[in-house]
């Protein structure tokens, strides 16, 4: 049975995963580019970990220049199965607040300076990303989170934006009233989609961090306070990472959702 590893790409505020066994930061050449950093890599209950700061140490990369494609690469050169992504976003709904927590299972991409696949040149493959999340995965992440205690949300559909500046609220109001979207965030697209295309499960945990602009209660979001909560729930983040690896256990059955065969029915290039 082919081995569980979990990878973490924290955004702002995630910069590493506690209590690692044999923790070691190690570089991975990727033809795709230079990832975002070095990859932390560790064994957690008998699962193997790696961790990617998805901005880099230092936060140098803004979410149009992280390299996407390198990223999901080294993570599959890894040996990773599972990736999770934790992320700052904004929220749409009055009940997903500052500080909840929402398991995201659908994404609305708007962005639109990144190269968003690996099939881009010489070679044609068309994945279905019809149900870009891992229901399985994030189960897991719901499950944590609530062991965990945290105010969690399972679905909800993120909006994709390029940044690096806010929506206005115009835009604010249309992607919650007539596009039904519950988050925002600008870093989940192209990765998701990169993360099928490489066979790889994904799920992503957004940590709601202000009401973007459209609550008439709340100011224009802004840095400081996004950074004031994500400190706040840092250490829920890490608890809930420590989790994972009891509730995916050490070895891994295939993708019941078909994640991880995803390329099956989907390449057009004839072979040479
Ligand atoms: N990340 C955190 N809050 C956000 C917002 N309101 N819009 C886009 N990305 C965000």
């Amino acid at each position: 049975m082919p081995q569980t590893c979990i990878a973490v790409i924290g955004g702002s505020g995630i910069y590493d995963i506690d209590g690692l066994e044999g923790a070691d930061w190690v570089s991975v050449d990727s033809p795709w580019g230079v990832p975002s950093d070095q990859f932390l890599t560790g064994m957690l209950n008998g699962v193997k970990m790696v961790f990617l700061p998805r901005h880099g140490r230092g936060h140098v990369y803004s979410p149009s220049t992280v390299p996407y494609r390198a990223n999901i690469d080294a993570l599959k050169r890894l040996g990773v199965t599972d990736v999770i992504s934790v992320s700052a976003c904004g929220s749409f709904r009055e009940k997903m607040a500052p500080g909840d927590f929402v398991i995201v299972d659908q994404f609305i991409d708007r962005t639109f300076a990144r190269e968003k696949s690996f099939f881009s040149a010489g070679f044609v493959a068309h994945v279905s990303v019809a149900h870009p999340t891992c229901p399985r995965l994030g189960e897991a992440c719901e499950t944590a989170a609530r062991e965990t205690g945290i105010t969690v949300h399972r679905g909800g559909t993120y909006l994709a934006m390029e940044g690096p500046q806010f929506s206005t609220l115009a835009e604010s109001k249309m992607y919650r009233e007539s596009w039904g979207c519950d988050v925002i965030g600008m870093t989940n697209m192209p990765e998701a989609k990169l993360a099928r295309e490489a066979e790889l499960c994904y799920a992503s945990v957004a940590m709601i961090t202000d009401y973007d602009s459209w609550h008439p209660d709340h100011g224009e979001v802004d840095v400081t306070q996004i950074i004031a909560t994500l400190m706040g729930n840092a250490d829920n983040a890490r608890t809930m990472v420590s989790r994972l690896p009891d509730l995916l256990g050490p070895e891994r059955a295939p993708c019941p959702h078909g994640c991880d065969r995803a390329l099956e029915y989907a390449i057009l290039t004839a072979p040479e």
